[in-house]
């Protein structure tokens, strides 16, 4: 399996591209039959998710849809700290809309939870999420998953928007710490 150093760790290729482009056409096409005709608006939280949400939205083909981007930052090194900051946030009215939040992965839950309750406070009708991975073994919070492209085990992993300590973000498949 192919290998990469980023700096002082290694890691081993877990899911090659075509895996992750799979289970995102397979989202797409569900997603596609429930947000037709509710001019959605999605938000990409920031910077993770940046690849699947660009990924995503060219399967989705939506025509009354609009994207926009939610900048956090919670993980420190290659652990969460719990503590989730805003670093860029929103503009966009989100009283009576539909919203689904596009994140990287959800792991303890708290970026997430954090973000359903900000756009509820914000008036929204609906709040969905979409998330390429899950982390079930790692969830610590009740929070309903709508659409998930991949549940994977509690390890750390870089790539397709994942960093290691800014690092693997570009990277097109996604590797697990060795
Ligand atoms: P949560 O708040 O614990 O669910 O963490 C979610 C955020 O932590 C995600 O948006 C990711 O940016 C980051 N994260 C969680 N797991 C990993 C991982 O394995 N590698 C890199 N970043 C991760
Ligand atoms: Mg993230």
């Amino acid at each position: 399996m192919k290998r990469v150093k980023l700096w002082d760790k290694e890691f081993e290729v877990s899911l090659p591209y075509a895996d992750i482009q799979l289970a995102i056409k397979q989202m797409a096409e569900k997603m596609k039959k429930d947000l037709e005709g509710k001019e959605t608006l999605f938000i990409c939280i920031l910077n993770g998710a940046f690849m699947f949400a660009s990924e995503l939205m060219k399967e989705l083909e939506l025509t009354d849809a609009e994207i926009s981007f939610l900048k956090l930052a919670s993980y420190a090194g290659i652990s969460s700290t719990g503590e989730v900051k805003e670093l860029i946030g929103l503009n966009e009215v989100i009283t009576g809309r539909t919203v689904v939040i596009l994140e990287d992965i959800v792991d303890s839950g708290h970026t997430i939870k954090g973000v359903i309750e900000q756009l509820v406070g914000k008036g929204a009708k609906e709040v969905k999420v979409a998330t390429m991975l899950f982390k079930p073994e790692a969830l610590k919070v009740d929070i309903k998953l709508d659409y998930i492209g991949m549940e994977i085990p509690n390890d750390f992993i870089v790539g397709f928007g994942l960093d290691y300590d800014r690092r693997g973000r570009n990277l097109k498949d996604i590797y697990t710490l060795i």
